[in-house]
């Protein structure tokens, strides 16, 4: 049976393809709002872009002072078989193949820019990119835009409440799970990431909190405290990350060594060498991927009920729109009733697979 995440990519798609056409798209809009997913928040400079390009293993972000990422970036990463080459493709570009990935960094700004103008706002139309390589989990990640607290020269001055209200709209969703990025080398208590947490996920039961930069700390001191959860209690376990420095990446330090070189700041930390198995972004990486699925897996009965009632209003609007229909509206809502019934085939293949005994 496909992944849970596969097949959720795969609605997600759907859904902004015929979004994007016009058309009505309250059925598809309804369902894309009760998908759970994964959205990335953190402070500027926090270590959100490092996290990222580590959790994939490639260099594709475009980086830079200021508010970089201006729009959403929901980010589908699908293993492949071993041997086969990494590439990346995005939605609004379909049937062209990426291998180069500093051209994927292009095309994200490039694209940013499309939508946004060179100077510098924000918008929350969402970048769709896939990345397919033999070195990532199956998984889905939403990028968002830096927290930040004063606008820089050129922007508008209500860009620091439109940011929070841009993420806020994603991390509210009750099945969006928090990646809430913190630099070790600040005092928790100011965090951004935990800050806007803790207004949308006070049990912290969706928040996974990250605590990058542990290497540059000052000497003498450790993050243990936010580490095992007495700074602040969450459902599960903090994860810390030690990503590239500046220097590392001026050094175009590769990726994979990155990995290894940060595996190892684990293995050998007298402070945290007892926890190395639990830390670190491939560790989170799986982590994350692991808990979407079985997030999607409890959420299957009420997508499935939403699905029937979408099906049950295409059918009712198609009624009174009087069959047969040749107009492009009844061609519409009829590709969409096809695709409502073909996810509910597949939803319901894997309630019945997931239950002792139900599958036939
Ligand atoms: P973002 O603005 O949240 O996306 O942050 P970036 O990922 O762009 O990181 C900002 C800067 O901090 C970059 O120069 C990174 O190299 C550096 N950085 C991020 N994480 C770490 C870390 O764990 N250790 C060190 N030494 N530098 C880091
Ligand atoms: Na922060
Ligand atoms: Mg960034």
């Amino acid at each position: 049976m496909e992944s849970l995440i596969v097949l959720i990519n795969t609605i997600q798609r759907a859904c902004t393809v015929v979004g994007d056409h016009g058309g009505d798209s309250n059925a598809l809009s309804s369902l894309w709002e009760a998908l759970p997913s994964v959205a990335v928040v953190g402070g500027q400079s926090s270590g959100k872009s490092s996290v990222l390009e580590s959790i994939v293993g490639r260099d594709f972000l475009p980086r830079g002072s200021g508010i970089v990422t201006r729009r959403p970036l929901v980010l589908q990463l699908h293993k492949t078989e071993n041997g086969t080459e990494d590439n990346a493709e995005f939605l609004h570009l379909t049937n062209k193949k990426f291998t180069n990935f500093s051209l994927v960094r292009k095309e994200i700004e490039d694209e940013t820019d499309r939508i946004t103008g060179k100077n510098k706002q924000i918008s929350s139309i969402p970048i769709h990119l896939s990345i397919f390589s033999p070195n990532v989990v199956n998984l889905t990640l939403i990028d968002l835009p830096g927290l930040t607290k004063v606008a820089v020269e050129g922007q508008p001055e209500t860009i620091v409440e439109d940011i929070e209200s841009m993420v806020r709209s994603y991390v509210e969703k009750p099945n969006c799970l928090i990646l809430a990025i913190s630099p070790a080398n600040q005092d928790i208590a100011t965090s951004d990431a935990m800050k806007l947490a803790k207004e949308v996920d006070p049990i912290g039961d969706r928040t996974f909190g990250v605590l990058t930069k542990l290497d540059l700390m000052d000497k003498g001191t450790n993050a243990l405290d936010v580490i095992n959860g007495r700074s602040y209690k969450l459902k599960y376990p903090w994860v810390g990350i030690v990503n590239r420095s500046q220097a590392d990446i001026n050094k175009n330090v590769d990726m994979m060594v990155a990995r290894r070189k940060e595996r190892e700041y684990f293995e050998t930390s007298p402070d945290y060498g007892h926890l190395a198995t639990r830390m670190g972004s491939e560790y989170l990486a799986k982590l994350l991927s692991k808990l979407l699925e079985s997030v999607i897996r409890s959420r299957i009965p009420s997508i499935l009920s939403l699905i029937n009632n979408n099906i049950e209003e295409l059918e009712r609007e198609l009624d009174q729109l009087g069959r047969p229909i040749a107009i492009d509206a009844g061609a519409q809502l009829y590709t969409i009733l096809g695709m409502c019934r073909a996810f509910e085939k597949i939803f319901k293949e894997h309630l019945d697979g997931g239950r002792p005994g139900g599958a036939r």
